[in-house]
C-alpha cells in the first residue's frame, strides 16, 4: 500500500483536481435529483438529512424524513421531545445513537444558540453526532461556507479519479483529502460542489460492482479509468470478522398483552425497547426448566431462527412463544400489542419475533 500520505502540493494532484469543478457541475446541473432536504435547505432539515443519510440509502430515509421533520418541525420541538417518541420515529433506521445524538445536540443548540444550529464550522463539529462531514455538509449546503465534506461517495470518486491508493481508514488520509477538495471548491458554490461529488458518487462512481464510466463527467482526467482499475479503490483494511453472539428470543404473553422490556441507557440499541431474551440457544427442556422457575403455568412452542447483523456483531437468534396463564413479574413488564406497535420502538433485529405480537 501506498506509503505517501498526502501529496494535495504535488502538481499533477494539483492539475487534475483543477480539472474536476467545471464538468462535475455542469453534470449536476441537470443530473441533481429533487430530494425533500433540498427544498428550502436550513440548517436543521440539511443536519436531520445528513444524519438520517449516514448508513441508510436514500429511498429508505425519503419516508422517515418526511414524517420526522413532521413531528419535530424545528430544533426546540427536538429538543423538548420525549426520547421514546424520538426513537419510535427512528424505528427501523438502525444505528439509534444518531437519534439520540440529535436529540443532545438539539438541547445544546436551544440552551445555547437560542434555538437554531450554530452559524460557524467549529461549532457545528462541537455538537454531539457532528463529525467533520456532516458539519461540512450543514455548513457548505445550509451557510455557505466554503468547507469540504467528504463522505464515502466521496472518498470513493476522489481516490478513483487520483487512483490513489492511500487506506482511507487513516485520519490523515480523511484530512488530505478534505485539503484536496477545500483546494477546488469554487468560490461562493460549496455546497453545490459538494452534493455534486457525493451524488457522482451516488449514481455513477458506485461502490462494488463497475463503476459507470461511460456517463461520467469525469472519465477524461480520471487517472484509474485510464489505467482501467476504477474497482480496485478506494483501498481499505480487511475488516475483522463479525463476533457471533446466541440469544433465545422470547414472546412472553398473557391474553394479548405481551412482555417488553428497556434496554440499558448505554451501548448496542441503548434506549431502545426489546422482547425478553436469555443467553444462549435453550432447548426445550431448558426452557421448560427456566418457565418452572421464573414464569410459571403456561404453553411453550418453538420458534423459526433468525439472524441479525450489526456492523460489529452478529445475533443468532432462537426463539420461543410463551403464553402464560398470569402475568408473571420479571425484569420485563406487560402491555397491550396494539401499545406495543403503536408506542415502543423496537429495533428491526427483533422482527422475526415482534411479529408474532398481535
Ligand atoms: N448523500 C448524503 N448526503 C447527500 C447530499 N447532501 N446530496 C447527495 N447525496 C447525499
Amino acid at each position: 500500500m501506498g506509503e505517501k500520505i498526502c501529496d494535495t502540493e504535488e502538481a499533477e494532484v494539483r492539475q487534475r483536481m483543477a480539472a474536476m469543478p467545471e464538468p462535475l457541475l455542469a453534470w449536476y446541473a441537470s443530473a441533481r435529483r429533487e430530494l425533500p432536504w433540498r427544498i428550502s435547505p436550513s440548517p436543521y432539515r440539511v443536519w436531520i438529512s445528513e444524519i438520517m443519510l449516514q448508513q441508510t440509502r436514500i429511498e429508505v430515509v425519503r419516508g422517515y424524513y418526511e414524517r420526522f421533520l413532521a413531528a419535530f418541525p424545528d430544533v426546540n420541538a427536538l429538543a423538548d421531545a420525549e426520547e421514546t417518541r424520538v426513537l419510535k420515529l427512528w424505528e427501523g433506521l438502525g444505528y439509534y445513537s444518531r437519534a439520540r445524538n440529535l436529540m443532545r445536540a438539539a438541547r445544546v443548540c436551544r440552551d445555547e444558540y437560542g434555538g437554531d444550529l450554530p452559524k460557524t464550522y467549529e461549532e457545528l463539529r462541537a455538537l454531539p453526532g457532528i463529525g467533520s462531514y456532516t458539519a461540512g455538509a450543514i455548513g457548505s449546503i445550509a451557510l455557505g461556507l466554503s468547507v469540504p465534506a467528504v463522505d464515502g461517495n466521496v472518498f470513493r470518486v476522489v481516490m478513483r479519479y487520483l487512483a490513489d491508493d492511500s487506506d482511507i481508514s487513516r485520519a490523515s488520509v480523511r484530512r488530505c483529502t478534505e485539503e484536496r477538495i477545500r483546494a477546488v471548491l469554487p468560490p461562493g458554490q460549496a455546497g453545490v460542489f459538494n452534493q455534486a461529488i457525493m451524488e457522482l458518487g451516488e449514481t455513477v462512481c458506485v461502490p462494488g460492482g463497475r463503476p459507470l464510466c461511460a456517463s461520467c463527467p469525469l472519465a477524461a482526467s480520471c487517472l484509474a479509468r485510464e489505467q482501467g482499475n476504477p474497482e480496485a479503490y478506494p483501498v481499505r483494511p480487511v475488516k475483522k470478522a463479525r463476533a457471533v453472539e446466541e440469544k433465545t428470543i422470547l414472546v412472553i404473553s398473557c391474553g394479548n398483552r405481551y412482555a417488553i422490556h428497556r434496554r440499558p441507557e448505554e451501548g448496542l440499541l441503548a434506549g431502545m425497547y426489546e422482547l425478553p431474551w436469555l443467553p444462549g440457544k435453550k432447548s426445550r427442556a431448558e426452557m421448560e426448566e427456566w418457565m418452572a422457575e421464573k414464569a410459571g403455568d403456561g404453553e411453550l412452542m418453538d420458534l423459526p431462527e433468525a439472524r441479525h447483523i450489526f456492523s460489529h456483531i452478529e445475533w443468532h437468534m432462537t426463539g420461543w412463544r410463551i403464553a402464560l396463564d398470569e402475568e408473571i413479574p420479571g425484569e420485563w413488564f406487560f402491555e397491550e400489542a396494539e401499545t406495543i406497535r403503536r408506542e415502543y420502538p423496537l429495533p428491526t433485529a427483533f422482527r422475526a419475533y415482534a411479529a408474532h405480537i398481535q
